[in-house]
C-alpha cells in the first residue's frame, strides 16, 4: 500500500498529487450537484465487475445528458491505472464526471464546453463495523421517499445524494446503522447507499425497480441462483420485510451487510441467517479470486 504522499489522483487529463487534486469552486458538480459517479473496489490486485461499472456510469450519463470526456477504453484504462499507480491491491475507488465548469455560475445555459473528470483510489473503506458484519446491523424505515422516477430516476447515479444523505442521518439519529426509504407506490425502494434483500422461505427477493442498479445485487443474484435458490425482482412492501426470515443489504463499499432488527422488529432469529452467510461467503470468495475482476497492471 503506498504512503499518503504518494498517492495520486486523476484529474482531467493528468495524474497530479492527492494534495493538488482540485476541481473549480465554479464546477457544477459543486453548484449544483450536476453530475454522476461510479464506485467499485479492488480486491487482491482485481478491479470487481469493471465492465458492469462502465456500463451504468454511461448509462446514468445518457440520461444526464454528460459526455464522459473518455471512450469506454480508455476510460477502463485510467480507472485500472489509477489504481496500479498507487500500488494498492484493494481499494475504494471512485469515478467521478460532472458537466463542467459553466461560462456563468448559473443554472443549464448549456454553455459548459468541458467536462470534469476526477477518479481516485485509496485503501478500503469499511461502511459498518466488523461486529455488525458478524453479528447483524440494525436498520429502520426512513420517512424520506426515494426519489421519484419522473423527478430523478434511482437508476441514475447522480452527484444528487441529498436524500440519501438524510435517509442515513435519520439512521444514525435514530441509533440505527441504516434506513430503507419507500417509494411514492409505498413499495421497498433500498437503503441510503445500498440495494435490499429479504429472504423468505429459501428465496432471495429484492425490489425490480425505483432502485439504483447495483452491481453487488448483479453479483448476488447470481451466487443465489448458484446456491440453488430462487431469485426474484419483485415488489414487496415493509410488511414483508417484517415477516422475511433474513434480509440483508448490500453494496460496493460496504459488501453484504446482515440485518437482524428492522424498525424494533428482530429478524428470524436475530442473527444472521444461514442463506445469508453462504452468499457473504460466496461473495467474499469471487472477489479474492478474481471472478469478474480485471487485473490491475503492475
Ligand atoms: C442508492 C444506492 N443504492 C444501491 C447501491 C449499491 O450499488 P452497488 O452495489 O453498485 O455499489 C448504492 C451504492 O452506492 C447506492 O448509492
Amino acid at each position: 500500500m503506498s504512503s499518503e504522499a504518494e498517492q495520486v489522483v486523476y484529474v482531467n487529463g493528468t495524474f497530479v498529487p492527492k494534495s493538488e487534486a482540485k476541481i473549480s469552486v465554479f464546477d457544477q458538480g459543486f453548484i449544483f450537484g450536476d453530475g454522476i459517479f461510479e464506485t467499485l473496489v479492488a480486491v487482491n490486485g482485481y478491479v470487481f465487475m469493471l465492465d458492469a461499472h462502465l456500463d451504468r456510469l454511461y448509462r446514468s450519463a445518457r440520461a444526464v445528458r454528460i459526455n464522459v470526456p473518455q471512450p469506454r477504453e480508455g476510460l477502463a484504462k485510467l480507472i485500472l491505472e489509477t489504481v496500479g499507480r498507487n500500488k494498492l491491491k484493494d481499494a475504494y475507488v471512485k469515478v467521478i464526471v460532472t458537466r463542467g465548469v459553466g461560462a456563468k455560475p448559473l443554472l443549464g445555459r448549456g454553455d459548459v464546453t468541458r467536462q470534469t473528470l476526477v477518479i481516485f483510489a485509496v485503501p478500503p473503506v469499511s461502511v459498518v463495523s466488523e461486529e455488525k458484519i458478524k453479528n447483524g446491523a440494525k436498520i429502520i424505515s426512513s420517512t424520506i421517499k426515494r426519489t421519484h422516477p419522473d423527478s430523478l430516476d434511482p437508476r441514475i447515479k447522480s452527484l444528487n445524494y441529498l436524500p440519501n444523505m438524510l435517509i442515513r442521518l435519520e439512521a444514525i439519529e435514530a441509533g440505527a446503522d441504516e434506513a430503507i426509504s419507500y417509494g411514492f407506490d409505498g413499495f421497498v425502494s433500498e437503503g441510503g447507499a445500498e440495494n435490499i434483500w429479504i429472504v423468505k422461505d429459501g428465496v432471495l427477493m429484492t425490489p425490480a425497480h425505483g432502485v439504483l442498479e447495483g452491481i453487488t445485487r448483479m453479483a448476488v443474484a447470481e451466487i443465489g441462483q448458484g446456491l440453488g435458490h430462487k431469485v426474484l425482482f419483485t415488489t414487496f412492501g415493509k410488511y414483508d420485510v417484517y415477516q422475511a426470515d433474513e434480509v440483508f443489504l448490500c453494496s460496493t463499499a460496504g459488501g453484504i451487510i446482515p440485518v437482524t432488527e428492522v424498525d424494533s422488529r428482530r429478524v428470524g432469529s436475530g442473527e444472521p441467517g444461514p442463506i445469508t452467510k453462504a452468499v457473504t461467503e460466496k461473495y467474499r470468495e469471487m472477489l479474492q479470486k478474481g471472478i469478474h475482476g480485471t487485473a490491475v497492471p503492475a
